[in-house]
């Protein structure tokens, strides 16, 4: 088979080393991939939205098979694109339809969703342009902190958590007025859950699922989850608390009712569901759903399945999962990401990496790396994910760290306390 991945980060590169393994593969192409996905396979320069320039690259390239990364190409309806075109429509495309990828697409549209099919969930209400004072009133009803949500994609930033009444007044009014331009007309309004956060993955043919091993991301910059939010600074599986009984809860409160759910509103959804959940006193919420794979979770996840991913990939296409089985590598998996000084603020870019070609005992996925004048250089925030295996997490950890320490590039920062709650 050949496969396309659409993406260019982490994430897309730890999918391709994965699927690479299938002896099912015979070509893998990315779109438009980095430095490193060049090593296992073909880069085409095409972004992720270009849908007529992926459609000409599928054909001419004969590629049998399309799994989709990052979440705006679905949101803009990449799998209805295909569906719709006579060409196209025979080529499975791995992610869910535009109504399927609203559950990450519009905060409302999931809260109402979960609402609707029981699905254990912070209590909110959604105000529109010219609601502010009613979301002021509904705030009064909530013990601060406050949860401001703008309803449409605003790229990780659309989450505003202010500690006062006054402060989140003036947080809903700037957001109603425009703050995250049209993904703030609606803004969700929540209340606050504590508790520790964890990924959980699923991936579905619309009616079975299989659970893939469960991962925790460190999303704050410093050390101690400190400082602004970032893409995600590390990962690892699996997660301590996540025991048999608090997995069980989250089948049958969370992904069983979510598949059903998606049946009953007679949703395509053939794809991955990336459950954002928190564990409030042994109990399971979810906090957002997302219609893709995590970045930089897939860097560990993709290290703990042992099964032949392309199989179950084909098991979503062809709408039988049932027939599959997924088994986890016993051993645990983390990820630490080297990105570049000043992220998640102005950074630079273009520095040359080394000392890649040191590391023993870790995998090295690309996030943010391209080439110039025939050397890998830095080309985003998050620039490259160390991911190992390990007896136990930190022992993963240490090989990452030690691996870490031997690549270089000017300015590059890495968290030195990723797991830091479960030593
Ligand atoms: P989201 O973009 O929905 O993942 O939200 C970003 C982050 O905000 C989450 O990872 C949580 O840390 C936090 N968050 C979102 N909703 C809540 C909530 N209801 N209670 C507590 N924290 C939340
Ligand atoms: N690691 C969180 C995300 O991919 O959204």
């Amino acid at each position: 088979m050949k496969i396309l991945i659409i993406g260019s980060g982490g994430r897309e590169h730890a999918l391709g080393w994965k699927i690479k393994q299938s002896t099912k593969v015979e070509k893998i192409y990315f779109a438009p991939g980095n430095a490193g996905t060049a090593t296992i396979g073909e880069n085409l320069a095409i972004g992720v939205c270009d849908f007529s320039s992926i459609k000409k690259a599928v054909l001419s390239n004969q590629v049998d098979m399309v799994v989709v990364g990052p979440e705006v190409p679905l949101t803009e309806g990449i799998f209805d694109f295909f569906a719709s075109d006579s060409e196209l429509k025979n080529i499975p495309v791995i992610g869910p339809s535009k109504d399927g990828a609203k559950l990450e697409g519009s905060k409302d549209f999931a809260k109402e969703f979960m609402m609707k099919y029981n699905i254990p969930t912070a209590r909110y209400q959604t105000f529109s342009k010219g609601e502010a004072s009613l979301g002021a009133e509904f705030m009064k009803t909530l013990t601060p902190p406050y949860v401001l949500k703008a309803d449409g994609l605003a790229a990780g930033k659309g989450v505003v958590i202010p500690e006062t009444i006054g402060e989140a007044i003036s947080e809903l009014e700037e957001m109603l007025s425009g703050k995250f331009g049209e993904a703030s007309d609606k803004v969700v309004i929540e209340e606050f859950l504590s508790g520790i956060e964890l990924s959980v993955f699923v991936i579905t043919d619309g009616k079975n699922y299989k659970i893939l091993p469960e991962a925790k991301d460190y999303k704050r910059i410093g050390e101690g989850n400190t400082g602004p939010n970032t893409g995600g600074m590390g990962a690892i599986s699996p997660v301590p608390f996540a025991d048999n009984d608090f997995m069980s809860k989250v089948e049958k409160n969370i992904i069983k009712p979510t598949i059903e759910g998606l049946q009953r509103e007679e949703i395509i959804y053939k794809g991955f569901i990336f459950f954002g959940l928190i564990n409030c006193n042994g109990n399971p919420f979810v906090i957002e759903y997302n219609a893709r794979m995590g970045d930089p979770e897939t860097e560990a996840v993709m290290l703990r399945i042992k099964s032949d991913f392309v199989d179950l990939l084909e098991g979503v296409a062809n709408e039988n999962l049932d027939e599959k089985m997924i088994e986890f590598d016993e051993r645990a998996a983390v990820t630490v990401m080297m990105v570049s000084g000043g992220y998640p603020g102005d950074y630079e870019k273009w520095k040359i990496i080394s000392g890649v070609d040191q590391v023993a005992n870790s995998i090295v996925f690309h996030a943010g790396t391209n080439f110039k004048d025939n050397e890998v250089v830095t080309a985003g925030g998050r620039v490259l994910s160390i991911s190992s295996y390990g007896k136990t997490i930190s022992d993963a950890l240490k090989v990452s760290y030690q691996n870490a320490s031997l690549i270089h590039f000017d300015n590059c920062y890495f968290r030195k306390d990723i797991g830091f709650e479960f030593e």
